[in-house]
Order: C-alpha cells, then structure tokens, then sequence
C-alpha cells in the first residue's frame, strides 16, 4: 500500500510534466503568460502542494518539502530561461550584427529628358503659356491638312509618317502617330478664341532610322500665341528669353529663312551652342550656332480652317526638339540613350 508521501510525490511528477509540455508550448508573451499564471502564483497549482504539507505526519514532511522546493526553484528557472529565450528577435540563434550597413534601396527618379521637359515647361509657364495636348495618334486632318498641308503636297515628305491601317478611311480620316505637335495648334484653337498663349509638349514620331541624332520616337514642345498686334518680334523675344532661361544670359539666337506651309514668313532659329558658348566645336561643327527647330507668323490660310478672323488677329508658333535641347543641357551626346533604358545610364541624373 502507497503511503499518503508517494502519492503525492507521484501527482508532483505529474505536475512537471504537465508543466513542462505546457512551457515548451508556449511560442509567445500570452502563451507564456498563461503557464505562470497556472502554475506559478500564489494560489496556483505548484502552491496548492505547499498546503497539503500539513496533511502529513512530521516524518514524511521533508521528503516532500524537499521535491516541493526543488520544483518551484526548477519551475522558475525555466520559466524565465523560456521568458528570456521569447525575448530573442529569433528563435533560431541567428546572430544580427547591428553594426553592418544596412541593404540600400535605390530610389526610382524621373527621367532625364522629362527633367529637362519639365524645366521646359516651368519656364514657359512662367511667361504666362497654358499646357496643352493632343493625341499620339492623330488624324490626318490635324496632322497635316489643317496645318496647310493637303494629301498631295511635296512637305509631307519632310516627314516619313507612320500610318496606322484602321480600313480603307478616306485620306483625311485616316490616323497616323503624329510627326509633330503642331496638330495641338489646331485642336487648341478649335475650342477657344483668342487670345491663345500654349506650350504643347509631347511625343512625335517619324519613320526615321535610329542613330545619335535621330529616333523614331522623339519629343517636341509646340508654341502658340494668338491675338492682337502680335508680330515677329514677339516671337523673337519669347524664344530669346526661354533661351537664356534654359541655357544661361550668354545664349543668342539667330534665325534663317524656312519654309512650312502654316507659317508664313517661316524661320528655322538656332541658339548659340551651349557647348563651346559660340566659339566653334565639334558639337556645333565650328559655326558656333546649334539648329533647335522651325517657327514662324501663323499663316492665314490656318486661321481659315479654325474660324479665326484673320484680318484681326495674328499669331507666331514654333517647334522645339526637347530631345536635343535635353542633349545640350546634360551633355549627352547620343539620343538612342534616352530611350535604350539602360539604369547605368539613367542612375546618373
Ligand atoms: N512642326 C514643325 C516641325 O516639326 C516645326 C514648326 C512648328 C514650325 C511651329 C513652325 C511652327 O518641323
């Protein structure tokens, strides 16, 4: 027959199992939490035993002391190895050494030729241009025709154009990707009145073989400016200001005969090249003057096809290639890298 000592000693043995599978389940600070709450308070169960001490006679008291000691104190200690153990950022002992430099994440940035367009636009808006757009694929009506340029006239050449095959449309409803923004001049005035004051900045394309000056997709940023008594010198001082704006007091600008059809008189312009500051060099081929696009006095026959009274109002417009003059303020010196989307060459603006 078991005396009263071994059957309590064998419900203590118990207890530590109980315990000990309780602690090893414990995977957090709650579940921790739970364990000492059972098993370790005042009146949890280890303390219950402590009671039942009196229960016996002074002989056996303690054997059963002893074992009840030895377990509060094993209790505790694993108790609080567990605790400390939870504490870990890992479980598995992996060592974190804080003092290495940490993984860097590059951040993305806006690409450098729409940094260049954005300054671009800035300083036009801060001469008083709204920004407008058009579309990418345009009809041959705003492409082309409303700008003075019917199906069979010899400057459509000027620009080999991607036509789009949507069916069999008649010519001016046919779409094609746009070869310039001038088509924005048109949209624009179709739904206002004058006076008009717009930047047009955008996407163009043409049928042109890739090489350091020539992409098929390229960016333009038409200008336009409608109203009253506007003439050649105000065209002239506006592209005179954006360029000392862009390029610095020092930059000129000259402008030569040309030809569109929906300017009239046209003008090719130039700025003093940015690289050698007039000099000569290689960039500019010694004349000291970088060609930027074409401009002129808004021709009547245009005004025509919007319904602008020619007879009072006058206008200037020009083109603008944002590729070259984001080439001349980077200083890079082909237009393929714009678009080859190479990061060693994009992380370094
Ligand atoms: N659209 C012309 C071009 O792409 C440039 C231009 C714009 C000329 C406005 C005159 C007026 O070559």
């Amino acid at each position: 027959m078991t005396s009263k000592v071994d059957a309590l000693l064998a419900e203590l043995d118990q207890l530590q199992a109980r315990f000990d599978d309780a602690l090893r389940d414990a995977t957090n600070a709650e579940a921790l939490e739970q364990v000492r709450l059972v098993f370790l308070v005042r009146k949890g169960e280890l303390a219950q035993f402590f009671k039942r001490l009196g229960e016996l006679d002074s002989a056996e008291r303690p054997r059963l002391g002893e074992r009840l000691n030895q377990l509060k104190n094993s209790f505790e200690s694993a108790f609080a190895e567990k605790g400390a153990a939870l504490a870990q950022p890992k479980e598995t002992g992996e060592f974190v050494d804080l003092t290495l430099p940490g993984i860097r994440r590059r951040l993305g940035a806006r690409h450098p030729l729409l940094q260049v367009l954005d300054e671009i636009k800035s300083i036009f808006v801060s001469m008083g241009f709204a920004i407008e757009s058009g579309p990418e694929a345009e009809l041959d009506y705003y492409n082309f025709e409303a700008l003075n340029i019917p199906p069979d006239h010899p400057s459509r050449d000027m620009q080999d154009t991607f036509y789009l095959d949507l069916g069999s449309e008649a010519e001016s409803k046919r779409y094609m990707l746009r070869t310039h923004t001038s088509p924005v001049q048109i949209r624009t005035m179709e739904k206002q009145q004058p006076p008009v004051r717009i930047i047009a900045p955008g996407r163009v394309f043409r049928r042109d073989a890739p090489d350091a000056t020539h992409s098929p997709i390229f960016h333009q940023c038409e200008g336009l400016c409608v109203d009253e008594g506007i003439s050649f010198a105000d065209l002239k001082g506006t592209l005179q200001t954006f360029a000392q704006k862009l390029f610095g007091p020092d930059i000129k600008i000259r402008f030569r005969p040309g030809f569109f059809p929906f300017t009239e008189p046209s003008a090719e312009y130039d700025f003093t090249c940015t690289i050698c500051r007039g000099k000569g060099c290689r960039t500019c081929k010694g004349t000291g003057w970088i060609e930027i696009s074409g401009a002129g006095m808004v021709d009547p026959a245009v005004f025509g096809f919007v319904n602008y009274d020619s007879e009072r109002y006058t206008g200037y417009a020009w083109g603008m290639g944002a590729d070259r003059l984001a080439m001349l303020k980077l200083g890079v010196e082909d237009i393929r890298m714009f678009f080859d989307n190479d990061v060693r060459f994009l992380r370094q603006f």
